[in-house]
């Protein structure tokens, strides 16, 4: 079988290696000339472990293709991915569907057989019904069927998370566009991976709805986190005590600064909107959104209550900026309004990130440093703030620490740091939702 997968970012690439991997013939069609000079130079793009290998492998196997013209890339193809962009439209959070209908209209006017339109996009509930009504106006001489095959991978596990899924959905009135994502996702039978067939409406709900889902159960426990501080809980063995309980589960109630990335924080922001125009608001969802984004804000605030009220003047390491580990995307990443609001308080910044750098520096303010590694980032630091848990930094001991810093304040948003041995070594440890925060010892002498 032929597909063709339209737009080469974390989702298209990713699809495009792991269906060649499954034997599938694969054309990714990237409209970014300069990342598909890349990916012809068997460079990737994006920081996503193991892509590289798989996307040589099946290169070199000959399934995995880039072509130049849309036109080479969907010839004889039986199923077309749409795999574009949904940013948060400016202004109103509606998905703008922008990328999307400029990528059907031009793989319809194109297409020379029948064929099937799949969004893999995150689209709004009715996507694909108009995606339907175009492709009929355009080409009534063509028979094309339309699926909604939303994509559920993490980004930093997304080859496991798309070869190993907890579940495939596929939204379609079509028998025949049915039985095309059935072979395909035929793999996936041997370990029983269950596939959801859905109308298009359904499918395209179920991936707001599941995204929706884990946004309130971060922003649940982050709630707590923030009462734990004001009752003396620690919000580690509250989330372990309810995530123990079948009905709960225990992924996702990990307290910290808020969520980030380039899907939660637009899909939410969407789902609110798909919601209120369809007469039933989510008023949940709407607190989601609005907790979240004061959490964020908060974060300086937080860093400037650990010193005492005040960061001017401070140097201040910041470990982490992608938005989690093992991804170099910036989008929404709780790093931003931190280091931001960080330096309009008058704080010197020294950033590290293991693979994100490249990507942060166009959106941060000119005056933070970047360092070569989390050593340098620290040494001569009065305050280290954790933002994104990557392994390496977990490995950082607190007595390197404190011979590398100038001060003891660490403030741990994301509660990596073992806080007993933090304190053994000095430090004032700030966690989130842990009992006992200590009173500050940087002192205005520490100031320069
Ligand atoms: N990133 C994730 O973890 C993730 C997970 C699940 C779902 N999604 C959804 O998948 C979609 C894509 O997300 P992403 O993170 O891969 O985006 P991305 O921005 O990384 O990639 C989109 C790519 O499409 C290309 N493109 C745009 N228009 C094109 C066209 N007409 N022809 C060819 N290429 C075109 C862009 O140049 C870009 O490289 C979004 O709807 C997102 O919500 C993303």
């Amino acid at each position: 079988m032929k597909i063709a997968i339209i737009g080469g970012g974390y989702v298209g690439l990713v699809s495009g290696a792991c269906f060649a991997e499954f034997g599938v013939s694969v054309a990714v069609v990237e409209a970014d000339a300069a990342k598909r000079e890349m990916l012809l130079e068997g460079k990737i793009p994006i920081y996503e472990p193991g892509l590289d290998r798989l996307v040589a492998d099946n290169v070199t196997a000959g399934r995995l293709a880039f072509p130049a013209s849309l036109a080479e890339g969907i010839a004889e193809a039986e199923a077309v991915f749409i795999a574009v962009g949904t940013p948060a439209r400016r202004g109103d959070g509606h998905a703008d569907l922008t990328y999307v209908f400029a990528a059907v209209e031009q793989v319809v006017l194109t297409l020379d057989h029948p064929a099937i339109i799949v969004t893999k996009s995150t689209v709004p509930v009715g996507t694909g019904r108009k995606i339907a009504e175009l492709a009929k106006k355009l080409r009534p001489d063509l028979p094309i069927e339309v699926a909604a095959n939303p994509e559920f991978l993490r980004e930093g596990s997304a080859i496991t998370d798309f070869m190993r899924p907890d579940r495939v959905v596929v939204g379609t009135d079509s028998e025949r566009a049915r039985e095309v994502l059935r072979q395909l996702y035929r793999p996936l039978y041997l370990i029983e991976a269950p596939i959801v067939f859905t109308g298009l409406e359904t499918a395209e709900l179920i991936k707001y709805a599941a995204n929706g889902y884990l946004a309130m159960k971060i922003t649940f426990i982050n709630e707590m986190a923030d009462l734990c501080e004001k009752v003396g809980a620690d919000v580690h063995d509250v989330a372990r005590g309810i995530g123990l309980d079948g009905r709960i589960g225990r992924k996702f109630l990990h307290a910290g600064p808020g969520f980030g990335g380039s899907c939660f924080p637009k899909d939410t922001l969407a789902l609110m909107r798909i919601a209120e125009e369809a007469g039933a608001p989510s008023r949940l969802i709407q607190s989601v959104v609005a907790v979240n984004d004061q959490r964020k804000d908060a974060m300086a605030g937080r860093v400037a209550a650990a010193c005492g009220g005040e960061v001017r003047g401070l140097n201040i390491a910041v470990l982490g900026l992608a938005f989690k580990p093992e991804t170099d995307d910036m989008r929404e990443a709780p790093s931003l309004p931190l280091i931001h609001g960080l330096v309009s308080r008058g704080a010197r910044i020294t950033a590290f990130d293991p693979a994100a750098m490249a990507g942060a520096k166009p959106m941060l303010p000119p005056d933070v440093e970047l360092a070569r590694d989390a050593p340098q980032a620290v040494t001569g630091a009065d305050v280290l703030v954790l933002i994104t848990e990557w392994n390496e930094f977990r490995a950082l001991a607190p007595a390197k620490l404190a011979g590398l810093m100038r001060g003891r304040v660490v403030v741990d948003l994301r509660n990596v740091f073992d806080p007993k041995a933090m304190r053994e070594a000095g430090f004032a440890y700030h966690g989130i939702g842990r009992a006992r925060q200590d009173a500050t010892p940087v002192t205005k002498d520490s100031r320069n």
